[in-house]
């Protein structure tokens, strides 16, 4: 494809419904666009320490973060923030200083939880991050997803009742990623 994203899931979880949403968004993009979900759960707590040496999974993130043309948050909420593993996949990969591997990347964030309001405090604290990483990110359409019956339907696909807004926001994503790349 011509547009490969860099997808950055903010949950471990198996079962976790933003990586399904993750898996979901990817089908309703068009043909010249990839998603790749990028694997977190092998990187180690950052340590400022480790900057002369990363480790081996620190260089392999980075290097599918800066071969992307742009990235894709989707994330959970934890107390009312991000998840630590979010952060600390984003502070291994902004490091060492000079050499962050997010500058100037186009990014979109969305999120889903199982509460009402989910993920609009993640999304904010997510925003903050990315702007001072210098990442042009889309700011409308917002999308809080309520992760609840219906959401996905039987192919894992976005359900009915979300479909047409969640395509919206897909459109807006990519035009914005063909703006900045
Ligand atoms: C949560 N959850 C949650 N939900 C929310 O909307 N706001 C919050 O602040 C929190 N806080 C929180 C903290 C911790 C430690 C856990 C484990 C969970 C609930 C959360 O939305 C729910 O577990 C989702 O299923 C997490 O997303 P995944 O793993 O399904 O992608």
């Amino acid at each position: 494809s011509q547009y490969n994203i860099a997808v950055i899931v903010g949950s471990l979880r198996k079962d976790s419904f933003n990586r399904k949403l993750a898996t979901a968004l990817a089908r309703l993009a068009p043909a010249d666009f990839s998603f790749t979900q990028l694997r977190l759960d092998d990187l180690p707590l950052y340590n400022q320490d480790d900057d002369g040496q990363q480790a081996a999974s620190v260089l392999r993130f980075k290097g599918e973060v800066k071969a992307a043309q742009g990235v894709l948050f989707v994330t959970a909420e934890y107390n009312r923030s991000i998840p630590g593993v979010l952060k600390n996949a984003i502070d291994n990969a902004s490091r060492p200083y000079g050499q962050s591997a997010w500058a100037g990347k186009p990014a979109g964030v969305i999120g889903a939880s199982v509460g009402a309001i989910g993920t609009s405090m993640a999304q904010q604290h997510l925003r903050n991050v990315l702007a001072y990483l210098d990442m042009p990110t889309l700011g409308q359409p917002e999308a809080f997803i309520h992760a609840k019956e219906g959401l996905f339907d039987a192919d894992g696909g976005i359900g009915a009742g979300s479909r047409e807004f969640l395509q919206g926001w897909m459109n807006q994503y990519v035009a914005w990623i063909k703006k900045h790349a």
